[in-house]
């Protein structure tokens, strides 16, 4: 029996043939209890019509951005809003296209622009369509962007091909979606700690030591674990990212602030330390201003490291530790002597040497290093998707 009792579902309709499939979805989540409401782009009008929808879901229909009925009724803002999930069944290749390059000129597209929800879509189209390379180039910007493609699947096509282009079938997709609200209440009982950013070190009060980390790949994880269900802690030094909602945001200066601020977070089940924690800080911190003066010599001394002490707490080591590598040499050397030295369960590394996937790019190609089995390569992609392959990795770890 499905379990989505009281979900609030947004089921998209675009224009194909397989948009009659979509009625089938609308029945079995009604039967399961669930809130639908829907939005058909104007093709899909050319494929089902508004009435057996609304009859279906006994719920009114959303198919024009420009409907002042419908924006007082309930804006597109709200519609985005009041979703738990929202699902695109069947996507044509041309609403693929148009989310790919964030494109907003109908109901459907603004509201997946506007949703911070998770979104997943069912393709549908001809197979050629389907293997043409700027499809394939537009399925991983939206992978990219964090949205689930369920599909297609291979077989016999209205057009009279055959190949892989076949929406997948309802139920299917409705399990895929099941599994997703089940994981997320599975992990409510999971806590999660994330350390991200640089760190600062002060020279006096107005200048400081730090580094060129941008904190984004911690955010995305503090982000993928939030989504996943977890009660997530997100430790940050100074960033320009804007704070996330939904989570326990704490913005620190220090590496004594951050070491302070993870120790009173635990007990975790898994912390992920992304943090560019400064090695050094001044050992004779000035409380005034310091004066120009023709030479000035700094002292430093080790900073605390967060990591390693966490790792080898008796009472407070979460279940799973994770370090963070960025090297620019010697990377499998490396990453393997600080999964042991700090005693971690993975260390992921990075090549920060590359300016594609270092400090502030948006992607990043990591490795992870294992404490009890063979390391793995990931390749190249958006720092969102690596977050979410890496929370994908720790829920299979915690279960
Ligand atoms: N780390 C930490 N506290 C520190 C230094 C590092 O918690 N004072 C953590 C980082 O968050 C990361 C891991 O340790 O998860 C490795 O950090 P990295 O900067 O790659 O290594 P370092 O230990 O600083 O060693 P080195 O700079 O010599 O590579």
């Amino acid at each position: 029996m499905i379990n989505l009792s009281n979900k609030k579902i947004l089921l998209i309709i675009c224009g194909g043939i397989s948009a009659y499939k979509s009625l089938e979805i609308i029945r079995i989540l009604k039967k399961s209890n669930v809130q639908v409401k829907t939005i058909l782009t104007k093709s899909a009008k050319e494929f089902v019509t508004p009435l057996s929808i609304s009859s279906l879901s006994h719920e009114k229909v959303y198919d024009d951005i420009f409907s002042v009925e419908n924006e007082s009724e309930m804006d597109h803002i709200s519609l985005s809003r009041w979703a738990d999930l929202i699902l695109v069944a069947p996507i044509t290749a041309n609403t693929i296209s148009k989310l790919s390059t964030g494109s907003s000129d109908d109901l459907a597209s603004t509201v997946i622009l506007a949703s911070d929800k998770e979104i997943y879509l069912a393709p549908a189209m001809n197979v050629r369509m389907w293997e043409h390379p700027s499809t394939k180039e537009n399925i991983d910007k939206l992978k990219n962007f964090g949205y689930k493609i369920i599909g297609p699947e291979i077989g016999d096509m209205a057009c009279g091909e055959f190949g892989k282009g076949k929406m997948t079938e309802p139920n299917e997709i409705i399990k895929q979606i099941e599994i997703y609200f089940n994981n997320r209440k599975k992990n409510k009982k999971y806590k999660a700690i994330v350390t991200a950013g640089p760190t600062r070190e002060y020279i006096d009060p107005v200048r400081f030591i730090t580094n060129k980390s941008s904190g984004k790949q911690g955010y995305e994880i503090a982000k993928s674990f939030r989504d996943n269900g977890f009660e997530t802690t997100l430790i940050s030094g100074q960033t320009n990212l804007d704070p996330i909602s939904g989570l326990n945001f704490i913005k620190v200066d220090t590496a004594k602030e951050m070491f302070e601020q993870t120790i009173n977070n635990l007990p975790a089940d898994v912390a992920v330390f992304t943090a560019a924690v400064a090695d050094y800080k001044i050992i004779n911190y000035e409380n005034k201003k310091i004066k120009k003066k023709e030479n000035l010599n700094l002292s430093l001394e080790k900073n605390i490291d967060i990591l390693a002490n966490i790792s080898k707490h008796n009472s407070l080591r979460p279940k799973l530790t994770i370090g963070f590598a960025a090297e620019t040499n010697n990377l499998v050397k490396n990453s393997l002597k600080k999964l042991e030295e700090k005693n971690c369960d993975w260390i992921v590394a990075n090549d920060v040497s590359d300016n594609s996937i270092g400090f502030d790019s948006n992607e990043n190609q990591i490795s992870i290093f294992y404490k009890d089995k063979k390391n793995e390569n990931l390749k190249k992609m958006s720092k969102s998707l690596v977050a979410s392959e890496l929370v994908n990795r720790v829920i299979e770890n915690l279960n």
